[in-house]
C-alpha cells in the first residue's frame, strides 16, 4: 500500500476504510482513536457519478431533513438536508462515505463491521476510543420528500418528484432524538457470529461430500526440538484436511469456494508412494492445516456423513489447543488427551470401529467476543451550537467511548491525573477522591480498631493530593471552529488524555509491541486536612486522632520506567490509528506527543488538508527545536 502522505512518525492512507484496514496486520496498534461520520448530518462530498444526464449537478434522490441538533453545522450547502441514492437524471452514485446509510440500523450495522476490523488490527491489551454525536430525526423524516427550497437551487421541476420510499422508520417519529451513539455502543458489546469461510449451502454439501469420499481430516504429531536444552520437548498436535485427487479442477473449486490455501501437485505418474502402489495418474492435494483446517471443518460439519468423528475429535484437539496452556506449561492430563485424541483420529481413519469419549465437543459456529464497554465519556461544550428550540435543553455534549478487547488493558491513569479542585482540597475527608463511609461510630473505625484496616488504607497506591485525583468522565472542552472549512473537527484537547492513557509514553518494544509501564514508588506518607498538611507523620497517630478523616495517602512518583516483555530491546513510540481521520487531529496530536500514527481518510480534499496541517506543524517544531 502507497501511503497518501507520511512523516517519521506517521502514515496516512487514502481510501474506503474496511479496504485499508483490511490490509493492516493483526494485532499492529496500541490502540484506536476516531470520530466517524455521524448518522445522517453531512455529506463529506465523496461521491463520485456514472452515467445519466451530463449538465445535471447530481443529487441523490433520497433525502433525509435533519433539525436541531449540530446540523447546520455539518450539512452541506447550507441546507440541513443530506442526499443519498441514485440521481433523478439517472445517474448512478458511487460512493462509499459512511453516514448516509437510510436508517439507523444500517449506519449501525455498518459501525459494527468496521470496528471488528478494527479489533483485528487492535493489539490484545488496546483501547479504542470513539467519539459519536447524537442527532434528532428531521421535521420531514427520513424518505421524506424534497422541498422545493432544497431543491430548487439544482434543477428546476426536481420538486414534482416524489420520494417514493417515504416512510417512518424503526418507530423514529420526527422530532425523535435517534439515541445513535448508544445504539452503536451496545452493537460493539454483542458477540459477533464469524460468518463460515463457505457462503452457500450447496456448496458446503458438495464440499462435505468431497471429504466423505475423497478427503481426509486428521492430526498431525510433531516434536519441537529445544535448542538451548538440546532435547526433543514436547509432542505437538496440529488439525488438518486434506483432499486429494488426480482431477484438478475439483480441488481448484474448493479453494474458490473456500478462499483457502493452494493446490499443490502431489504425485507424478509412475511414483512410488508410502505404501508401494504406483500411481497411475498426476495427482494433486488441497490440504489447509490449523486454524484454516478448523474453518473448512465448521463450514462442512453439518453435512459429513462418514467422517463425522473424524470431525469431532479434530475441532476437540483444536480447541484443547487453544486453552491458553503456552507450549511450556501443557498439563500432563490435557497432554494426555491430545495423545489419546491423535490416536483415536488415526483408528476412525483405518476404519476402525471407535466410540467417542463423553467431552468430545461438536464442531460450533465461530463465536468473537464483543468489545468491553468501559465508559461513556461525556464530551461538555462550554461554547456549544446556538439552537432555536424551546421545548428542550440546548445540546451541548457528544460521547466518547471507552472500549478494549480484554478485561485487562493497558491505561496509563497516572498520565492523566486531573487537578483537585479547590473545595476538595479545603475538605480533609476529600483528600482521597473518595469520602469516607463512617465515622467514630462507623464502620471504618470498627474496621480499624479490630486490625481489619479499611480498603483506603489497604491500597497502595491511591489518588492523593499531590498526585490529583483520576480522571472523571465528565470532559469539559471547548470546540474550535477549524479555519477556511465548515467541517468539525475534534479538539486536540478532546484526544490528548485519549493518547496520553491509552499508549505508553515511553513507548513499546519493537518486536512483540509490549508498552513500556511506569515503576511507580510510593513516597511519603502524607495528609490533608482543614488544619493543613501532614507529612511522614505516624499513620496510626493520626488515624487515632482523627477516626473519621482518613485523609492520608502516600504520594506516587514515577521513578523509572520498564518494559513489560523480555525482548530486552529499546523501546520505539506505540502506534495510534485513527480511521476517519479527517483534517488530521490525531495525528497533529501523535507528532506532537511523540507517538507514531495510521490514518485512514476517504476524502482526497481532508486527506490534503490533513497532510499540509501536520506538515506544518512538524516544520513549525522543527525551528523550535
Ligand atoms: C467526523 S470526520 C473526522 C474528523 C476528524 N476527527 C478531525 O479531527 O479532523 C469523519 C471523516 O470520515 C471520513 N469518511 C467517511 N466515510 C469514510 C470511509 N468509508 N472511509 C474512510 N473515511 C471515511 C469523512 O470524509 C470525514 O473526513
Ligand atoms: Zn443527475
Ligand atoms: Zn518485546
Amino acid at each position: 500500500m502507497t501511503p497518501y502522505f507520511q512523516t517519521e512518525l506517521g502514515l496516512l492512507y487514502q481510501g474506503d476504510v474496511l479496504d485499508i484496514l483490511r490490509q493492516l496486520s493483526n494485532k499492529s496498534v496500541q490502540m484506536c482513536v476516531t470520530s466517524p461520520p455521524y448518522w445522517g448530518l453531512r455529506d463529506y462530498g465523496t461521491a463520485k457519478w456514472e452515467g445519466g444526464d451530463e449538465n445535471c449537478k447530481h443529487i441523490g434522490m433520497e433525502s433525509r431533513c435533519i433539525s436541531g441538533g449540530q446540523g447546520k453545522q455539518y450539512t452541506n450547502e447550507g441546507s440541513n438536508r443530506v442526499f443519498s441514492g441514485d440521481c433523478i437524471c439517472g445517474a448512478k452514485r458511487i460512493d462509499n462515505q459512511i453516514g448516509l446509510e437510510k436508517t439507523p440500523e444500517e449506519y449501525v450495522a455498518k459501525m459494527v463491521e468496521v470496528f471488528r476490523e478494527v479489533r483485528r488490527v487492535l493489539r490484545d491489551d488496546g483501547v479504542c476510543f470513539i467519539n459519536l454525536g447524537d442527532s434528532y430525526m428531521g421535521s420531514g423524516g427520513p424518505g421524506s420528500q424534497y422541498d422545493n427550497k432544497a431543491i430548487g437551487q439544482y434543477k428546476e421541476g426536481f420538486h414534482k418528484y416524489k420520494n417514493p420510499n417515504r416512510k417512518v422508520m424503526n418507530g423514529l417519529k420526527p422530532k425523535d432524538l435517534c439515541g445513535i451513539p448508544w445504539r452503536v455502543a451496545i452493537a460493539l458489546q454483542q458477540p459477533y457470529r464469524v460468518s463460515s469461510c463457505v457462503k452457500s449451502e450447496v456448496d458446503k454439501a458438495w464440499l462435505a461430500a468431497m471429504f466423505d469420499g475423497e478427503g481426509c481430516i486428521g492430526i498431525r504429531r510433531f516434536d519441537s526440538y529445544r535448542k538451548e536444552k538440546q532435547q526433543v520437548y514436547q509432542d505437538g498436535f496440529v488439525v488438518y484436511t486434506v483432499v486429494t485427487n488426480s482431477d484438478i479442477e475439483l480441488l481448484d473449486r474448493c479453494v474458490e469456494i473456500t478462499g483457502i490455501g493452494k493446490v499443490r501437485p502431489k504425485q507424478r505418474a509412475g511414483d512410488t508412494d508410502g505404501r508401494g502402489i504406483v500411481s497411475r495418474r498426476d495427482s494433486y492435494g488441497w490440504r489447509p492445516e490449523g486454524n484454516a483446517a478448523i474453518k473448512v471443518i465448521r463450514s462442512i460439519y453439518s453435512h459429513l456423513i462418514a467422517k463425522r468423528k473424524q470431525a469431532c475429535i479434530a475441532f476437540t484437539l483444536d480447541l484443547l489447543n487453544k486453552n491458553g496452556h503456552g507450549s511450556r506449561s501443557v498439563p500432563k492430563d490435557v497432554q494426555e488427551k491430545k495423545t489419546y485424541l491423535w490416536g483415536l483420529i488415526k483408528a476412525c481413519n483405518q476404519r476402525r470401529p471407535v466410540d467417542l469419549p463423553d467431552w468430545i465437543q461438536e464442531p460450533k459456529e465461530e463465536i468473537e467476543p464483543g468489545w468491553y464497554l468501559r465508559s461513556d465519556i461525556i464530551w461538555h461544550k462550554p461554547n456549544p451550537m446556538p439552537e432555536s428550540v424551546t421545548d428542550r435543553p440546548t445540546k451541548s455534549h457528544e460521547y466518547l467511548f471507552l472500549l478494549s478487547k480484554q478485561a485487562k488493558y493497558y491505561y496509563d491513569a497516572e498520565a492523566i491525573r486531573e487537578p483537585l479542585s479547590e473545595s476538595t482540597l479545603a475538605d480533609g475527608r476529600n483528600a482521597t477522591g473518595r469520602h469516607t463511609q463512617g465515622d467514630e461510630h462507623g464502620t471504618k473505625y470498627d474496621e480499624w480498631e479490630s486490625k481489619q484496616k479499611p480498603s483506603w488504607y489497604r491500597a497502595k497506591v491511591f489518588v492523593n493530593p499531590m498526585n490529583g485525583r483520576n480522571k472523571r468522565s465528565v470532559w469539559t472542552i471547548a470546540t474550535h471552529p477549524f479555519p477556511g472549512s465548515h467541517f468539525a473537527v475534534f479538539p486536540e484537547k478532546l484526544i490528548e488524555p485519549c493518547i496520553l492513557a491509552g499508549t505508553s509514553e515511553k513507548g513499546c518494544c519493537p518486536d512483540c509491541g509490549k508498552p513500556w509501564e511506569r515503576v511507580v514508588e510510593k513516597g511519603e506518607l502524607i495528609g490533608k486536612d482543614r488544619g493543613g498538611n501532614y507529612k511522614g507523620r505516624n499513620i496510626d497517630r493520626l488515624v487515632h486522632t482523627n477516626p473519621g478523616k482518613p485523609g492520608m495517602s502516600y504520594e506516587t512518583k514515577t521513578t523509572n520506567w520498564q518494559p513489560t516483555c523480555s525482548c530486552g530491546k529499546e523501546p520505539i513510540p506505540c502506534v495510534v490509528l485513527d480511521i476517519f481521520f479527517g483534517a488530521g487531529t490525531t495525528g497533529l496530536v501523535c507528532e506532537k506527543l511523540n507517538r507514531r500514527w495510521i490514518g485512514i481518510e476517504l476524502s482526497e480534499a481532508y486527506c490534503k488538508i490533513a497532510a499540509k496541517r501536520i506538515d506544518n506543524a512538524t516544520k513549525q517544531r522543527r525551528l523550535f527545536e
